[in-house]
């Protein structure tokens, strides 16, 4: 755990894209703070290399701040759909998610155009986080009923919604 002080310190923030090994951290902080489904440490080092592209940490002093998965859907290659965001708990609410997916955008060599993710009804954090991005990206946001609790098993997963934001032009938002 780092000590107040180091979490508080923006400027040892620091974004890179993913790396394989960053699996096992992000499994960890998954696994620690709850809020996310968890996946196997093995699909989560999986995502890292045959996305590592289109994935990114947030570290500080060496430590997992934050993480973005995501992928481009075949048949959809302007898409970018983020799997996972996590922000470990001392850094919430302090714009990291969207800062993270803002930086993920702005360092695809191949434009994106659109970006995706499902939400569960009840996400509030999550909801606001992409309706948060479409006014920053100057975008419409679609939000749109995806995937059926029913098809989950059990009784205990929510829908989840599409939000669809986009057509955007990253290099004009930043112009
Ligand atoms: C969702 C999550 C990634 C947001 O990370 P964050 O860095 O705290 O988010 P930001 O600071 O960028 O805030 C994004 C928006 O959410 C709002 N928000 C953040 N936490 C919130 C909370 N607990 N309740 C209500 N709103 C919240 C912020 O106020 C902001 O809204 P605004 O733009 O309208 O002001 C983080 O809460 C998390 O890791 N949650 C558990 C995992 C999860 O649910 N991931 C998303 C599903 S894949």
């Amino acid at each position: 755990m780092l000590p107040e002080a180091a979490r508080q310190s923006e400027s040892a923030l620091t974004f890179r894209l993913a790396r394989p090994d960053d699996g096992q951290a992000m499994w960890a902080l998954v696994r620690a703070m709850g809020g996310l489904e968890l996946n196997t440490a093995y699909f989560y080092i999986l995502y890292c290399t045959d996305y590592a592209d289109t994935c990114l940490v947030a570290e500080q002093d060496g430590e997992l701040a934050g993480f973005v998965l995501a992928h481009r859907p075949p048949g959809r290659q302007d898409a970018l759909f983020v799997w996972q965001v996590g922000v470990s708990p001392d850094f919430r609410k302090q714009g990291l998610a969207g800062r993270m997916i803002m930086a993920l955008l702005e360092q695809q060599a191949q434009p994106v155009r659109w970006l995706e993710a499902t939400v569960t009804p009840n996400n509030t954090a999550s909801r606001r986080l992409f309706s948060g991005l479409a006014r920053r990206l100057n975008a419409n946001c679609d939000i749109a009923e995806y995937f059926k609790a029913e098809w989950f098993p059990g009784d205990d997963h929510a829908p989840e919604d599409l939000f669809r934001i986009g057509p955007f032009d990253i290099e004009s938002i930043n112009a």
